[in-house]
């Protein structure tokens, strides 16, 4: 068990430590955000410590140009990177014409809380300065739920021991930079400054784009919550926009600043249309004052919560984590604007660009369609829909045709932006996390209409792609699929990866059963989408051979299904043997030697298992996961998740909460070392499914909810809401009991560890 760094509470991550090595982890951590605009948890006031300043508005990226070390033909251009913008939360402190800086000084009481409950971070720290100077400061801040566009900081500082003058100045800082930028180069250009006492603007362009955004900041000063005037002195720095104010304070007296912040982007304002939606938007928010905002705010939490909450009672350890991966999830991502997704690390930090990947459909929908209206995840998917232009183009450039698509492994707007060509090429598993989640969304809204007029032209162009990616192993007799990259991305280039195989089956399949209920129910509808993607007998038929011939490893000896071929060619040394200071593998191992090994960065066959779990019994899912588990070193934040629905599925509750806890901590207790890079966010939605999916085994099968109910011994009740079938359920279970009641709808049959009953209200 890894150390626990935070103080266990259930609504709030602590930390009562200053250490300043390890600020840019917790910067991460306490990040916040609201689905629009988010940021790193960093300093306002100048820190020289190892840090990174992060402040992202999602849906606007800069297309940064692709940089390898060997082109590829049919590498993308570019990497759509979300683009770090200038920061409004800057408040240089001057004492006594010093600058203030927490690394220089000697800090003797610091608390750190994320309130989760209400959505706000307030940091308390007591500091002494070189000159002796003792300073209390209190800010606390949060990103509005209910304004899109702002954040609002009430920053507070007190002398303890002298008299001290102080010069303060919030600032936008425009001084901020990409740190992952291919080739070093500003991605935003400012094109206006503005300020003006307590209001200052800048507009600035993403370099070449259409992307425009405003950053503005306003502010308001109080001496011991009295509203004062401030004496303005001049700002020498040019990149710090604002407006600098002196102040002689005696001890024990507070200077207090209001700053709002924030950004509106041309993505839903016309730009012309930027000041005043600014204006707008300060005017009503600095009436409301810090407290009227953080009010509204709460209340907006709570809403939030009362529909997404798990509470698990006995286990703080658990609950603690669960509600930090539901809050950073509804951080990250609300489902108002159709036209936003969920990027693998939020707004938390750089790396994989803040853009699309499969993890949106395969880990982060089921919690969406869980837990908000269906038109969330609805949206999600007509992305992909608006989308299939582009994946079909994909699939040209590597040589397919006939409408087959391709969905990219990475993208902002339906272009693929990812550049290894063992990904880029190769891992296209990631077509069937887009099949999954149709059907999963079908399954729990019965929206037919989405699948029936929409859905089903990606599944066509989907199952095209399967059918011209397989060939016809004379040798083998059967269908195989060559030169791909699984989940598991500790091998590429193999052949016959088993969960390939089996996903692009298993996509046919779903894809006929689809046109048949079709062509039953409203054949009008059949022979136009037909119609409309010339949709030929023979190419059914054809999907109907690669159905029953496809190649799908598997060793009879072991009674296991095989990774890929060559897979048992290897050392088969179990993960155990990998000494701890050789972990995580991919920080310290060369490349080829993670390659050539036989472990596994995150469920690949077991993947399998878990979104086709009803087609294997008991023993060979005990027998698969017993297999896999032994190799698998979990070092994509995928991985554990999957392992825990799959350890209740085949009852092994204490392996179970161990994965469920590596899932949900992962970030907290940073178990793969790499959490200054930012949160994994869309884990976090794999750590709802294992509370969802997993011990309470929530599934829709045949048209019917099921659940089948477990409870780690560690717990003694959870409890939680899920919607499904147009209906809103509350589940709660306990060492003995599992008591489901209907919140909302219409009466509807549930079957509770196997027994069928009727819920009403
Ligand atoms: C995983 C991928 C995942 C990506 C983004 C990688 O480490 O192997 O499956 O899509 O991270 O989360």
């Amino acid at each position: 068990m890894l150390k626990n760094k935070h103080i266990l509470d259930p609504w709030s991550i602590i930390e009562n430590k200053f250490d300043s090595s390890k600020m840019i982890d917790s910067e991460s951590i306490f990040s916040l955000g609201n689905g629009k605009i988010g940021q790193r948890g960093n300093f306002e006031e100048d820190f020289s410590g190892n840090q990174s300043i992060g402040n992202y508005i999602s849906g606007i990226y800069y297309k940064d140009k692709t940089k390898v070390g060997w082109w590829k033909k049919g590498y993308p251009d570019y990497f759509a990177k979300m683009v770090n913008c200038p920061n409004w939360n800057t408040i240089r402190i001057e004492i006594n014409n010093n600058v203030l800086d927490l690394n220089k000084c000697k800090v003797y009481s610091y608390k750190r809380e994320l309130n989760m409950k209400e959505g706000w971070c307030e940091r308390n720290v007591e500091l002494e300065t070189p000159n002796k100077e003792k300073i209390q400061i209190i800010s606390k801040k949060f990103i509005s739920l209910k304004r899109e566009n702002i954040g609002v900081i009430q920053y507070s500082l007190k002398p303890l021991n002298k008299k001290i003058k102080i010069k303060i100045l919030p600032a936008i800082n425009i001084d901020v930079k990409n740190n992952d930028a291919n080739w070093n180069q500003p991605f935003l250009e400012t094109t206006k400054v503005k300020s003006n006492n307590n209001y200052s603007i800048v507009k600035s362009k993403v370099i070449n784009s259409n992307f425009e955004i405003a950053t503005f900041i306003k502010t308001k000063y109080f001496i011991n919550s009295i509203s004062v005037q401030s004496r303005f002195s001049e700002n020498k720095n040019e990149n710090l926009i604002g407006s600098q104010s002196e102040f002689d304070l005696n001890p024990e007296n507070k200077l207090t600043l209001l700053k709002i912040g924030g950004y509106v982007n041309s993505n839903d304002t016309v730009k012309d249309e930027f000041e005043n939606l600014i204006n707008k938007e300060l005017i009503s928010s600095m009436d409301l004052g810090f407290d009227g905002l953080l009010k509204e705010n709460s209340k907006a939490w709570e809403n939030i919560w009362n529909d997404s909450d798990i509470i698990i009672n006995g286990d703080v350890f658990s609950q603690q984590a669960v509600r930090f991966n539901i809050f950073q999830l509804n951080q990250t991502f609300n489902g108002n604007d159709p036209k936003l997704n969920i990027g693998p690390k939020g707004f938390t930090g750089e790396k994989y660009g803040g853009v699309t990947y499969w993890d949106t459909e395969a880990y982060c929908i089921p919690f969406y369609l869980g837990t908000k209206n269906s038109i969330v995840s609805k949206n999600l998917l007509l992305q992909r829909y608006n989308q299939l232009p582009n994946a079909i183009l994909n699939a040209e450039k590597i040589g397919l045709n006939h409408g087959a698509a391709l969905y990219p492994m990475v993208t902002a707007n339906g272009e693929e932006c990812h550049n290894e060509w063992e990904i880029t090429f190769e891992e296209i598993h990631r077509n069937a996390a887009i099949v999954q989640a149709i059907k999963k969304y079908v399954n729990f809204t019965d929206d037919f209409d989405f699948i029936n007029k929409k859905a089903v032209k990606i599944l066509i162009a989907i199952s095209r792609f399967w059918s011209q990616r397989v060939n016809f192993s004379k040798e083998l007799n059967k269908y195989v699929i060559l030169g791909v990259t699984g989940p598991n991305e500790y091998e590429n280039n193999v052949d016959n990866n088993w969960y390939t195989n089996y996903s692009a089956r298993w996509c046919l399949q779903y894809t006929i059963e689809v046109l048949n209920k079709i062509s039953e129910s409203e054949i009008n509808t059949y022979n136009k989408i037909t119609l409309e993607t010339s949709l030929e007998k023979d190419e059914i038929k054809k999907w109907n051979e690669i159905i029953e011939g496809i190649y799908l490893p598997f060793s009879k000896e072991l009674g296991v299904f095989i990774q890929n071929d060559g897979f048992l060619n290897k050392d088969l040394i179990p993960a155990i043997s990998i000494p701890e200071n050789e972990r995580p593998i991919n920080q310290n191992w060369s490349w080829d030697k993670i390659l050539r090994s036989p472990y596994i960065k995150q469920a690949d066959v077991l993947q399998g298992f878990y979104f086709f779990d009803d087609d294997f019994d008991d023993d060979e899912h005990i027998s698969n996961f017993n297999y896999y588990e032994q190799f698998t070193v979990h070092e994509s934040s995928l991985s554990a998740c999957i392992h825990s629905i799959l350890a209740s599925k085949i009852n092994d509750l204490d392996k179970a909460y161990e994965y469920f806890i590596r899932a949900s901590r992962l970030d907290l207790d940073d178990y793969n070392k790499e959490i200054k890079q930012g949160l994994h966010i869309t884990s976090m939605g794999g750590t709802w499914m294992s509370v969802v999916e997993g011990f309470a085994g929530l599934r829709v099968k045949n048209n019917e909810i099921h659940f089948n109910t477990k409870i780690p011994k560690k717990w003694d009740s959870y409890s939680f809401k899920v919607n499904v079938k147009n209906r809103k359920l509350s589940i709660k279970i306990d060492k003995n009991t599992t008591t489901v009641s209907l919140l909302e709808g219409e009466p509807i049959n549930v079957i509770i560890n196997g027994l069928k009953t009727q819920l009403k209200k």
